[in-house]
């Protein structure tokens, strides 16, 4: 009777391992044949097919010298202010020895006659650092999915000689050192990583802010994703996700609808993690600042410009010890 009630536990522990193998199984083999999967409409993709909008401005050259590591910041065409504190901290050039980053802008249009000026402001502010990518597409919350797409086709056509790539805001506070020294070279493929979400679900309330019909995604859940703040990826799925988007329909969320490519390709997004103590390395909430704690972290959202620039030159002293 013992021994009986024993096996039933190992039978119901070997049941739930098989179960286990299974699904990770069938998660890595379901949709890695992308061609097997069905086009969205074509006026659906339309919205964010790269053949629908044009630059403005180009960097077309920038990626010459096999970057290490490219940092791509969206960002709104107004604000100059954050593009400057950027420039002056984490995206400056030379930062990290033998390592060769690159740090670009992307911004789209404003409506209207407010474009003319904000055209004219951002050639100028780009004969100055030439790091401004502009497209004419409308920049607007909304259009953020449009706006990653379009930084994905931007990599996979000017940047394929880099390694790996970093989206990330400008409000951020970004450990360039620990970053470059987490990421493995020589670059690994099919690897993104950053703070990953995997309890996400569509709001199903007309009033949020994060509002989606079940037309437009039937599906209870979200797939595992990348908080949009800063994630990391290798450059080949900057063409993989460009490919994918072809069969994934167009939502307002970027970092949900990168995380839908994902899913599509059957890349599974790697939570960020120190080595040792697992800590976590993305941290996409405001943490005050702490030289120590700073040192051990690659990125902590919610960094005005102007506390950018004062966090950054106390945490750049070489003398300062942990
Ligand atoms: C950078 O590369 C040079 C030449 O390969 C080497 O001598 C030097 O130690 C390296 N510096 C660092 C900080 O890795
Ligand atoms: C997104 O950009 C397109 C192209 O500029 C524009 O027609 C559309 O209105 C924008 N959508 C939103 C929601 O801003």
């Amino acid at each position: 009777m013992r021994l009986y009630r024993f096996s039933k536990y190992i039978l119901a522990g070997f049941i739930t391992f098989l179960v286990i193998i299974f699904l990770k199984i069938g998660y890595y083999f379901e949709s890695k044949n992308i061609e097997g999967q069905t086009l969205i409409a074509a006026d659906l993709y339309k919205v964010i097919s790269p053949s629908t909008y044009t630059f403005i401005l180009n960097q077309p050259s920038a990626c010459e010298h096999n970057p290490d590591l490219v940092l791509l910041v969206p960002v709104a065409p107004g604000d100059s202010e954050s593009r400057n504190a950027v420039r002056k901290t984490w995206g400056q050039r030379d930062l990290v020895p033998n390592k060769t980053i690159i740090q670009l802008f992307f911004v789209g249009v404003l409506e209207g006659e407010d474009n003319d000026k904000s055209k004219d402001a951002l050639i100028q502010e780009n004969l100055n650092y030439g790091d401004i990518i502009l497209m004419d597409f409308l920049d607007s919350y909304h259009n953020l999915t449009v706006k990653t797409m379009m930084m994905m086709n931007w990599l996979a056509t000017y940047c394929q000689s880099a390694s790996y790539v970093m989206k990330i805001d400008a409000d951020i506070f970004l450990n360039i050192y620990y970053l470059v020294n987490f990421l493995p070279f020589p670059a690994k493929t099919n690897f993104i990583t950053g703070s990953v979400i995997n309890d996400g679900a569509p709001r199903r309330n007309e009033q949020s802010k994060w509002y989606l019909s079940e037309d437009v995604y039937p599906d209870s859940t979200f797939p595992p994703y990348l908080s949009g703040a800063g994630y990391v990826f290798s450059i080949d799925l900057a063409a993989k996700i460009s490919l994918a988007s072809r069969y994934v329909r167009p939502i307002p969320m970027e970092d949900v609808y990168v995380g839908l490519c994902l899913k599509t390709l059957g890349v599974r997004p790697v939570y960020g993690r120190s080595m040792f103590w697992l800590r976590n390395l993305f941290e996409v909430r405001h943490l005050n600042y702490d030289r120590c704690t700073f040192a051990k972290l690659i990125i902590v959202t919610d960094f005005p410009p102007a506390e950018l620039l004062r966090t950054w030159s106390d945490f750049q002293k070489e003398s300062a010890v942990c």
